[in-house]
């Protein structure tokens, strides 16, 4: 993928992301939209897949047909959020392995402090999709990229759902090769650090926490 952000703009994605905004929307109802947005959005992400074709046999006759060309796939949750994440892109991708980087943000500072990391092996040969809800700061994000750097992912992908411009920036002055798909670039951040209008503490909301 060249360029640097896609913002999906499916009219099913759009609805759906309406009703997770929605503070009237409940905890069971936006895990529910969360991991069917996902979905949504890990079929843009993976759209450019290298292909290659293999040789079957249909009812009918012998074909050349077209076949994702067998890249090995990771995808990282971005802990507590990024695993509401993790169910619809492996409904798309089942074969993908998992790993988790556990990074929370210091409400003070905004910066993001490290609590965990586990990732799959073989980094380098895997495209990697690295999944947080929130784009907000973009701090936590662009760390939790430069530890995938570090453990030698090659081929990332960024997918959140909404996006702050102040994140976005963020993301492409730190990792210009990193592509991000989300569904929104919201409006900015306020003082907190949450994206306006966005859709409050997306970790909480999913699961029914304050
Ligand atoms: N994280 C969230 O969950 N929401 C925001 O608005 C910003 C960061």
């Amino acid at each position: 993928m060249s360029e640097h952000l896609t913002v999906v703009d499916h009219p099913l994605v759009q609805h759906k992301l309406t009703l997770m905004r929605d503070k009237a929307t409940p905890t069971s109802e936006f895990r529910q939209l969360l991991r069917e947005i996902t979905l949504l959005l890990a079929y843009e992400i993976t759209r450019e897949l290298p292909m290659t074709t293999k040789t079957i046999d249909t009812p009918i006759e012998e074909m050349e047909a077209p076949a994702i060309a067998g890249k090995k796939m990771a995808v990282v949750s971005i802990l507590r959020a990024g695993n509401g994440m993790l169910d619809g892109v492996l409904e798309l991708v089942p074969s993908a392995r998992v790993g988790f980087v556990g990074l929370y943000r210091d409400e003070e500072t905004l910066q993001p402090v490290q609590y965990y990391f586990k990732v799959p092996e073989g980094l380098e040969d895997r495209l990697v999709i690295a999944v947080d809800p929130m784009l907000a700061t973009g701090n936590s994000s662009a760390a939790a990229v430069d530890l995938l750097k570090e453990a030698g992912a090659r081929d990332i992908r960024f997918l959140c759902l909404l996006a702050a411009p102040e994140g976005v920036e963020r993301m492409r002055t730190a990792h210009p090769d990193v592509h991000i798909v989300t569904a929104s670039v919201d409006k900015r951040l306020n003082e907190k650090g949450y994206i306006v209008p966005g859709l409050g503490d997306a970790g909480d909301r999913m699961f029914g926490t304050k």
